[in-house]
């Protein structure tokens, strides 16, 4: 059951009208598979087709070619849309409102009601397909985004129906709100919310359905280091509850510490698929040895204790009194190096690859396809 592919995504192909006769590429051959309660980051740089993927998963997009499958389903399956929770790259909401009359408003357009159970699979209505209003391709980007990135406005409900909405959706409301930190600030108007809190409420959102798969696009820019942070632990505490995870981002460095598997997208093609630690370990090509002298004591430098023989097994040397750091760039001298320093009086302390962080592992990735 943990294995089994959330989403799928088998060569999909997507162009954008460029002019009156071009097509732009954006997406090419795009395959690509998140599991179950795992936290998938999109990553690449601005440009490179990030939302046209995350709105062609979401079927707000026309695709040229491809299949993508949610749960082992077709997108046009309701129970599928309504087992999604997308948060857009800029979330808008009416400022006059309350975070709990946003967070009833989106209730009401999936039509959940109090009792039993709102928000189990089998009772949520197509609500889905109200919320995003299902937009087809236009001609512009900025055309596309519109239609959904603007709050919708609420279906009218039957008067009948307005007192229905009360006691467990409300608690839901709630709970959702504890959950991204907003419980004080539920009754505030949006007017006075920072971006943060906005990008929080946009989350709470995307949850109010109880959906097993969130979509997030760039949730974590334009926040601040403390905001950023905030927002990472409720993404780990939703895969906690066995929620997964689907989120583009142009940060590298949120991804590394999050991320279960990372695909690296560069102009609509993924050039790098994998988890965190293998695409970091391939990028470890160095080591360095901390070690200490063989006489802590004694005034001479460090340095002057290296033989010759060490000196020209490694690249450079970095010591103080007490200790040298040998940063050796041909891993595979590393056992000579070590019983050289050895043999010369030295105690090894620790023997560590030399990783590239993910984002110099990107840069240089996507400055190579360049
Ligand atoms: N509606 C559109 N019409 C034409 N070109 C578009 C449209 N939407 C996006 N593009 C182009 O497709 C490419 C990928 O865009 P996008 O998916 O928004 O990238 P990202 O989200 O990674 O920044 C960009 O070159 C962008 O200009
Ligand atoms: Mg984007």
């Amino acid at each position: 059951m943990s294995e089994q592919a959330v989403i799928q995504i088998k060569g999909l192909n997507k162009t954008y009208p460029r002019g009156f006769v071009h097509r732009y590429e954006a997406l090419k051959d795009v395959d690509l598979s998140v599991k179950k309660a795992e936290i998938f980051g999109f990553l690449g740089p601005n440009g490179a087709g990030k939302t046209t993927l995350i709105k062609s998963i979401l079927g707000l997009l026309k695709y040229d070619s491809g299949s993508i499958k949610l749960f082992d389903k077709d997108l046009d399956d309701t129970d599928v849309k309504n087992n999604i929770g997308y948060l857009p790259e800029t979330p808008n909401f009416y400022s006059y409102l309350t975070a709990f009359e946003i967070m009833k408003l989106y209730a009401r357009l999936y039509n959940m009601k109090d009792s039993p159970h709102p928000t189990s699979l089998s009772e949520k209505q197509s609500g889905f397909r109200v919320k995003h209003g299902m937009t087809e391709e236009g001609g512009t980007q900025a055309g596309l985004g519109q239609g959904e990135e603007d709050t919708p406005s609420p279906p009218p409900l039957p008067s009948g129906e307005r007192n229905k909405v009360r006691g467990t959706v409300d608690a839901l409301i709630k709970e959702k709100l504890e959950l991204v930190g907003l419980i004080d600030a539920i009754h505030t108007r949006l007017r006075a919310f920072s971006k943060g809190m906005l990008q929080r409420l946009g989350m709470a959102q995307a949850l109010i359905n109880d959906p097993e798969l969130l979509i997030l696009d760039e949730p974590m820019s334009g926040l601040d280091p403390i905001g950023r942070a905030e927002f990472k632990e409720i993404l780990r505490k939703l895969r906690k509850q066995g929620k997964t995870i689907f989120f583009s981002s142009h940060i590298i460095p949120d991804a590394e510490e999050l991320c279960d598997h990372v695909a690296v997208i560069r102009t609509g093609k993924i050039i790098k698929i994998g988890t965190v630690s293998e695409l970091v370990d391939t990028g470890a090509t160095s080591v360095n040895i901390t070690a200490f002298t063989p006489h802590p004591t004694s005034p001479t430098r460090g340095e002057e204790k290296i033989s010759n023989n060490i000196k020209q097994l490694v690249k450079n040397i970095t010591c103080n009194n007490e200790q040298c750091i040998f940063h050796v760039n041909d891993m595979e001298k590393t056992n000579t190096i070590l019983s050289e320093l050895i043999k010369n009086g030295f105690s090894i302390i620790k023997v560590e690859p030399v990783r590239q962080s993910l984002e110099t592992l990107i840069s240089k990735m996507i400055k190579e396809q360049a």
